[in-house]
């Protein structure tokens, strides 16, 4: 039994936060942040909006996407490093929220590979034939956690969510392949202690090189070779780290996701935020092989090539 994606859905705050509003508080420029990192503008929550609300949000969209309802989920996994508080867990206000009686929740905290570790753990419960329905958030409000005097990170980040139904597709469909990583010698580059600070030389060295050879990776793994790929659905963070994992793949530009210009870097959200772009625009069609792959701080990585489609 291979596990799939049935439906999907998003939120993002209605909040504009562009490059140019930010010239007027910050030493930086427009020239600056969309040349270093493709970023144009973001979106940033309204202060009653917290990560649970943007999560709930996207949940009721893949819910509706997939088809089914809230007691036929049996597990809620929420990928976040900026939950509401500890807890309750962000997993579990959702789980009240949708009414979804029968599911078991939990938060995963992988930061920016969150997602992916998401999506791998419902595979494993859904391949053994244990869990039928897996509810999948990658969802954060970073800009609790950006100084916004640091010019360093404050022009980086952004908020939303994006949420996946995960179940079992046929055998010609779903995830063929996974990696999840970590190494956490890389622990000091980017790290969380009132504010995000980071060293972001060292995480781009990083995440050039590992976004390339996870991609490469689970390819391989599936049986498959660079020319199978027809999709590439990058974590956001940079567009010259997501253009290192393209080349590595050999596809054209029109065949790797691109929407850093308008989110920003929203860490755990941002695969699922982008894939359902390129699925409102059409561009990934039924049997299409995807790669998706992420990393973040810890550090951590993950990447899984699958089959779209049911
Ligand atoms: O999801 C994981 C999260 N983190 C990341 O993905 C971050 C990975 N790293 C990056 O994306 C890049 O390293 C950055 C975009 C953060 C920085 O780009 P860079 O090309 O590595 O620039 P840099 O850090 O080497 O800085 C170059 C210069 C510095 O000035 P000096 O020392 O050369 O005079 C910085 O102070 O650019 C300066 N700078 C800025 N200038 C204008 C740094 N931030 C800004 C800014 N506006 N916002």
């Amino acid at each position: 039994m291979r596990a799939g994606i049935w439906g999907i859905g998003t939120y993002v705050p209605e909040q504009i936060i562009t490059n140019k509003d930010l010239e007027k508080t910050l030493d930086t420029n427009d020239e600056w942040i969309r040349s270093r990192t493709g970023i144009v503008e973001r979106r940033i929550a309204e202060d009653h909006i917290d990560t649970s609300h943007m999560s709930i949000a996207a949940a009721k969209e893949a819910m509706k996407d997939a088809d089914i309802e809230a007691d036929e989920l049996d597990l809620i996994l929420v990928a976040t490093v900026t939950p509401d508080q500890a807890f309750p867990t962000v997993s579990a206000m959702v789980q009240k929220e949708l009414g979804a009686v029968n599911a078991a929740s939990m938060d995963i905290s992988a930061a920016c590979a969150g997602f992916m570790y998401g999506m791998i753990t419902a595979k494993q419960f859904i391949e053994t034939g244990d869990y039928r329905h897996i509810l999948v958030i990658g969802t954060e409000k970073l800009s609790k956690f950006i100084d916004w005097n640091d010019r360093n990170t404050a022009v980086l980040f952004g908020d939303g969510s994006g949420a996946v139904v995960m179940g079992p597709v046929s055998d010609d469909k779903g995830i063929l392949s996974f990696e999840l990583g970590s190494d956490g010698t890389g622990g000091d580059h980017i790290r969380l202690d009132d504010y995000i600070k980071m060293n972001g030389r060292e995480v781009f060295k990083f995440a050039v090189r590992q976004m390339g050879e996870s991609s490469l990776h689970v390819v391989e793994k599936a049986g498959l070779t660079k020319d199978d790929v027809d999709f590439l659905i990058p974590h956001q963070a940079n567009i010259r780290i997501m253009e290192a994992a393209r080349q590595r793949l050999d596809l054209p530009l029109e065949r790797m996701s691109h929407t850093v210009d308008r989110y920003g870097n929203t860490s755990s959200a941002s695969i699922p935020l982008s894939l359902a772009h390129e699925l409102s625009e059409n561009k990934i069609k039924d049997g299409d092989t995807l790669v998706m792959v992420g990393f973040g701080a810890g550090l951590v990585w993950g990447a899984v090539a699958m089959v779209w489609g049911k």
